[in-house]
């Protein structure tokens, strides 16, 4: 017999005790961080419905909070801790309230510190590899008026096993690997997360079988680096050999993963832009910096040469793939030099859309201990500099879209203007147009009308599939 199955029917056993108590009572997530979280929250949603727990529709009236935390920078912790600090007035007035921390936070003995230290009203705390734990803790925190607490430091086999609650009936998160093993000296991921596992191509595909029936018409693969997916599994298992395996499920319409490492990408991989009609034309791969003394000291294993290798080959395919990336502005040692190249690289490559962050030190990691910190203002000058770039280059890039005509999968009322429907094109650009609430979930055809710099402005024509 499976040992797993053991193992389940215990974690069984305790979700029908919590319900026994908690049927009927009201949770509320708040999620900080990356889509890892976001994901790991639809897997807490789950397990909290399974036990009987009812969404609350605020704060206020909820009998269970969870705040799955992010410690990506500095600034990410410190929402946190407000968030935290918030919810010790509303637990003044209702002092039955249940208060669960977890998340990347939870997993760094510091911060874990500072929480118990500064917030004792917190009830219960666990980590990013051990969901599955909180029934029991719940149970725990029930008995005892003291803290529940568990953390485990690598990703635990039953976590592979946990359902989620998927925000949205037509798009779902599917892991496929957890931790990351890279050590890029200024990330706190490697240790929050653990070491790299890679889930079996089985359980993966398994997964997406069963969304495609659901009516899953995209999906998101997740992991820190995806492109060593299978590396730590015994048989041939590899990204690629995975993405041919997906591209078979029907039902399914875009096949999208985050993140690609560029010291990993593999000429197997790039041919899958080819080769695979669901493998959607857009391509995350963060380059951190354009100078390679830089990328050295980044401990990132490629050279802004090596990486416009990658981007040539991937143009040489003529598929318009939208290309996207990270940069990080600041970090140790960095000159007006080393910025002006990562300037020319930004400039050179064309991207899609630049994600931007500050440097920022993170206690533990190698870059922490660099001694040639960047003074904050020249930071911030940079910063501005590199922003002014990326948003002119976003905004010729955009209008260069104004009369195509795309596909679109609708994914909801635009948050800024209710009269509007919002979903995105197959190389992932956010896209804004008038149309009714029914096409939401449908693949429909648009034209662009317009642009800002984060997003298209369209017309609806028609519907693109049956
Ligand atoms: N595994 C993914 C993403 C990890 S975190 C990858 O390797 O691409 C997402 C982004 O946050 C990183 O790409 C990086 O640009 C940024 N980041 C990570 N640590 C940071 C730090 N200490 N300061 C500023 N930005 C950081
Ligand atoms: Fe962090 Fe590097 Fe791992 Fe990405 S690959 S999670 S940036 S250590
Ligand atoms: Fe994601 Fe933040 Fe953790 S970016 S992996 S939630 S540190």
């Amino acid at each position: 017999m499976d040992p797993r199955q053991d193992k389940k029917t215990d974690v069984k056993k305790l979700i029908d005790k919590v319900r026994a108590l908690h049927e009927g009572d009201r949770y509320l997530i708040e999620t900080h961080g990356c889509q890892m979280n976001e994901h790991d929250s639809e897997k807490i949603s789950f397990l909290l419905e399974s036990m009987g727990f009812l969404p609350a529709p605020s704060e206020e009236e909820a009998d269970l909070i969870v705040i799955n935390t992010c410690s990506v920078r500095h600034s990410a912790e410190d929402k946190v801790y407000g968030h935290v600090g918030r919810l010790k007035h509303v637990k003044k007035t209702k002092p039955d309230l249940k208060l669960a921390l977890c998340g990347c936070m939870m997993q760094r003995k510091a911060s874990r510190d500072y929480v118990l230290d500064k917030f004792p009203q917190v009830d219960i705390i666990f980590g990013t590899n051990n969901i599955y734990r909180l029934p029991q803790l719940i149970l725990s925190s029930d008995e005892n008026d003291s803290l529940a607490m568990d953390i485990e430091d690598n990703y635990s086999d039953l976590d592979n096993q946990l359902q989620a609650n998927r925000s949205h009936p037509f798009k779902s998160y599917v892991n496929i690997m957890y931790g990351c093993n890279n050590f890029c000296t200024y990330c706190i991921v490697p240790y929050t997360r653990g070491r790299e596992v890679s889930r079996s191509m089985e359980d993966i595909v398994s997964e997406v079988k069963d969304l495609a029936l659901e009516g899953t018409k995209e999906i998101t693969l997740l992991g820190q680096n995806v492109n060593s997916y299978g590396k730590d599994l015994d048989d041939k298992s590899s990204f690629p050999e995975l993405l041919r395996q997906i591209n078979a499920i029907s039902g399914l319409e875009r096949i999208y993963f985050m993140t690609s490492h560029p010291k990993d990408i593999s000429d197997e991989l790039i041919a899958c832009y080819k080769d695979l009609d669901k493998l959607a034309p857009y391509l995350h791969l963060p380059v951190q910096s354009g100078s390679n003394r830089i990328l050295k000291k980044m401990n990132r294993h490629y050279s802004r040469e090596d990486y416009f290798e990658i981007i040539e080959k991937i143009r040489q395919l003529d598929l318009k793939i939208a290309l996207s990336t990270d940069i990080i502005v600041g970090f140790p040692g960095e000159t007006e030099e080393d910025f002006k190249e990562t300037l020319d690289l930004i400039e050179k490559v064309g991207y899609d859309n630049v994600f931007t962050f500050l440097y920022s030190i993170r206690e533990g990691t190698q870059a922490a201990g660099m001694e040639d910190q960047v003074p904050q203002e020249v930071k911030k000058d940079r910063f501005q500099r590199l922003l002014d770039l990326v948003y002119r280059e976003q905004r010729k890039k955009y209008e260069s879209l104004v009369g195509s005509h795309l596909e679109v999968l609708v994914e909801g009322v635009s948050k800024n203007n209710p009269e509007k429907l919002t979903g995105r094109t197959r190389d992932f650009k956010l896209i804004h147009f008038e149309g009714p609430k029914d096409l939401i979930g449908q693949s429909i055809r648009v034209v662009v009308k317009d642009t800002s710099t984060f997003a298209l402005e369209g017309e609806y024509i028609e519907a693109s599939r049956s």
